[in-house]
C-alpha cells in the first residue's frame, strides 16, 4: 500500500492542476469564437472604394486619385502627335502616318462598314439606316469640301466626334481610325472616278453586265 500513496497524491495534484487549465482553454476558445465572429468579413463586403466613392482621408474627399504629374502609364506614351492627333503644329496633316497598303484599305473598309455605315451609308452618302429612322443626316462624304479635306481631318472627326456625331475614340483603335480615313479617300475616289482612272486593259470589263447581287446568307467572294 505504501508505494501507492504517493501516486494517488500525484494524481490528485495533477487533477487539481488540470482543472484551472481546462477552464482557461475553454475560455480561450470561446474568446476566439466571439472575436472571430466580431471580425467576420464577407467577400461581398470588401474594404475597398468603389469607383468615385467618397473618401474622407483626402482633403477633396475623392477616392479616385489623379495620376501623379509627369508619370506615363505603360502603353500610354503618345509622343507621336502625327499618329495620335492627326495634327502637326496645329494643322491637320496631309499624309498618313504609315503607308496605305491594300491590307490597310481592306481593314479600313471593314471598320467603316461596322462603325460608320449605320449613319453614313455604304457609299458615304449620308443615307444610313439610322438616318432613315430620323437621326440627323450628315453631309455626303463626296461634297467638294470633304473631298478636299486632309487625312488628319477625318482622323480628328473619328477621334473627337463632330456636332451630332459621337466620337469613336473608345471603340476604334488609333491605327484603325487611320485605316478608315484611308478607306474614305478610296470611297471618294470611287464615287468621282472617270474613265481615265480605269487602267486601259480593264476598260472593256466596264461594258460587261453587272452580276446580280447574291442572295441573303450566300457567301460572296470578292
Ligand atoms: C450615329 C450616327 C453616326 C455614325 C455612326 C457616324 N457618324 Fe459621322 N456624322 C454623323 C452626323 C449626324 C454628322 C453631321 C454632324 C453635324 O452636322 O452636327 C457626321 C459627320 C461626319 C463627317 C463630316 C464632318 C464635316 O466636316 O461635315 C465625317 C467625315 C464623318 N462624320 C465621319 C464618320 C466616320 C469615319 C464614322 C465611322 C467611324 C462616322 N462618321 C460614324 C453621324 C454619324
Amino acid at each position: 500500500m505504501g508505494p501507492q500513496r504517493p501516486r494517488r497524491e500525484q494524481r490528485t495534484q495533477r487533477t487539481k492542476a488540470r482543472g484551472p487549465l481546462c477552464i482557461l482553454c475553454i475560455l480561450g476558445v470561446l474568446c476566439g469564437l466571439v472575436s472571430s465572429l466580431g471580425c467576420r468579413q464577407d467577400m461581398h463586403d470588401q474594404p475597398k472604394f468603389k469607383p468615385l466613392a467618397k473618401n474622407t482621408f483626402f482633403a477633396d474627399n475623392r477616392s479616385a486619385r489623379p495620376q501623379v504629374t509627369g508619370t506615363v502609364a505603360r502603353g500610354q506614351l503618345r509622343e507621336d502627335a502625327h499618329l495620335y492627333t492627326g495634327k502637326m503644329g496645329g494643322a491637320f496633316v496631309e499624309v498618313f502616318p504609315f503607308p496605305v497598303t491594300e491590307d490597310v484599305l481592306r481593314s479600313g473598309r471593314e471598320r467603316y462598314q461596322i462603325f460608320c455605315t449605320p449613319c453614313h451609308g455604304q457609299l458615304g452618302k449620308g443615307d444610313g439606316i439610322i438616318v432613315q429612322r430620323g437621326y440627323r443626316k450628315p453631309s455626303s462624304l463626296h461634297i467638294d469640301r470633304l473631298r478636299n479635306e486632309k487625312p488628319g481631318y477625318f482622323f480628328d472627326v473619328i477621334t473627337n466626334g463632330f456636332g451630332a456625331m459621337p466620337d469613336y475614340a473608345a471603340q476604334v483603335p488609333v491605327k484603325d481610325r487611320w485605316a478608315i480615313a484611308a478607306y474614305i479617300r478610296a470611297l471618294q475616289l470611287s464615287q468621282n472616278a472617270t474613265l481615265e482612272d480605269v487602267p486601259a486593259e480593264h476598260r472593256k470589263d466596264l461594258a460587261a453586265p453587272v452580276p446580280p447581287p447574291s442572295a441573303p446568307g450566300e457567301t460572296r467572294h470578292q
